[in-house]
């Protein structure tokens, strides 16, 4: 986007800036620039690649980095996105089951159902914060009924989500003052979460939570602390990047009609498109990874224990890989794109986010005849060296329906 088109789009996040560094750190990867913190920042497609195809050297275990804390360890102990190989296989088999592309299909008439009812609350025609009506309530609805956590309970959860996501401090961890401004939020929500699974101790039930409390590991069953940390990264990873991919691919139609117009025309395009939008605005722009070795990367020798900060936004614009990167173009294929990640931490919800933002395009492309986000009322975005993803969207909607019925008259 231009300065001229920012201008003329003032509710668009600006993601200029952000991207001029990744296409400037494209040229020196890696690099090593943060004086306090041993990290390294990886801009390249092929490198980011390599390492998350490679979890013995380039390990996704950072507790040695983070100071001692109760409440980050409570949270930490069935977290397995930050596990290594064997224990991150036999906590993530416990739940894989939940989420293949075949289980997650069964959910589609309830996706459908909860989208229905969130856009009928906000009318047919008119303006509304896309994020609020939709893009947040449908996800947390959806991974709140998978695990069995009470629905009403959802502005705790985005109340956890922001604060434990918007970061002020620039590190590739979070350092002790992020931590401390953390803990109270992590406290509570642990605290939630523990509740929820001693009841079910007393009353088992047949949601995830229930499930999680039966399984067994190593013919033990496991402690309740272990699931805190377990259901904590499926609450908060199943519900905030799916947010941001609803918000991010109406943005993306916004800035490029045609595309819209084509979805519009022949829906069978949405999942292809919604690839496309993965890749131009990832949800998580980055990764995180330490060595276990000394390592060569793009020409540089990197020594054990240091940190990687593995830049997806930039793979997914890297023109070693995407032909034109910098163009929205929903008949891309094939589109590599990282925004899933890779290899044994290859995003577990991700056949549940691709069906949510599936049905949530269909039907919001079929319920509004246009779409078009405010240019008179700002939004809200996260900081996109942290998140891609817009916190409040105005849009402008004109109904589909009213306007058949108008030209029927
Ligand atoms: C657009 C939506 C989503 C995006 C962009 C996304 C992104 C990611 C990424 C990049 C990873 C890899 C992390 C790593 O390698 O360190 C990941 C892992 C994970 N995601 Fe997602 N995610 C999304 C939706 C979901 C949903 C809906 C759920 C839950 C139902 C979920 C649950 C998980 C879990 C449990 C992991 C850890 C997998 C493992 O370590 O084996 N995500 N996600």
């Amino acid at each position: 986007m231009s300065t001229t088109d920012a201008i003329a789009h003032p509710n668009q996040p600006d993601l200029d800036p952000f991207l001029a560094w990744l296409r400037h750190g494209r040229g020196a990867s890696p690099v090593h620039p943060d004086e306090n913190q041993p990290t390294w920042q990886l801009f390249g497609h092929a490198d980011i690649h390599r390492v998350l195809s490679d979890p013995a050297t380039f390990s996704s275990d950072m507790s040695k980095f983070i100071p001692p804390q109760s409440d980050f360890a409570l949270f930490s102990r069935g977290n397995f996105v930050r596990m290594d190989p064997p224990m991150h296989r036999k906590l993530r088999d416990l739940v894989s089951q939940v989420f293949t592309p075949r289980v997650v299909s069964g959910l589609a008439p309830r996706i459908a159902a909860i989208t229905g009812e969130l856009l009928d609350g906000v009318g047919g025609a008119g303006r509304f914060d896309l994020v609020g009506a939709l893009a947040y309530p449908l996800p947390v609805i959806v991974i709140a009924e998978l695990l069995g956590i009470p629905v009403a309970d959802r502005e705790s959860f985005r109340r956890w989500a922001d604060a434990l996501l918007s970061r002020e401090d620039t590190g590739a961890l979070p350092d002790a003052a992020t931590m401390n401004r953390m803990a109270p939020t992590l406290r509570e929500m642990n605290e939630y979460l523990l509740a929820h699974i001693r009841q079910r101790r007393v009353r088992p039930t047949d949601d995830l939570i229930g499930k999680l409390v039966c399984a067994e590991l190593d013919g033990h069953r496991l402690e309740d602390e272990e699931i805190v940390g377990f259901v904590g990264l499926l609450l908060i990873a199943g519900h905030i990047t799916t947010t941001a991919l609803v918000g991010n691919a109406i943005l993306c139609l916004d800035e490029n009609p045609a595309a819209a117009a084509e979805l519009r025309a022949d829906p069978a395009g949405i999942p292809a498109a919604i690839e496309e939008v993965l890749r131009y605005r990832p949800p998580f722009p980055r990764l995180a990874r330490r060595t276990t070795t000394e390592v060569e990367l793009g020409g540089k020798r990197i020594p054990a224990d240091q940190i990687l900060m593995l830049w997806l936004a930039s793979a997914n614009r890297d023109p070693a890989q995407f032909e034109d990167p910098d163009r929205f173009n929903i008949h891309r294929k094939p589109n590599p794109h990282l925004s899933f990640g890779y290899s044994i931490h290859f995003c577990l919800g991700a056949p549940l986010a691709r069906l949510e933002a599936k049905i949530a395009l269909e039907i919001l492309l079929d319920r509004y005849r246009s779409i078009a986000v405010a240019r008179d009322e700002r939004g809200e975005f996260f900081n996109p060296f942290t998140m891609i993803s817009a916190k409040r969207l105005p849009v402008d909607v004109e109904a589909a329906r009213a306007l058949r019925r108008a030209a029927s008259a």
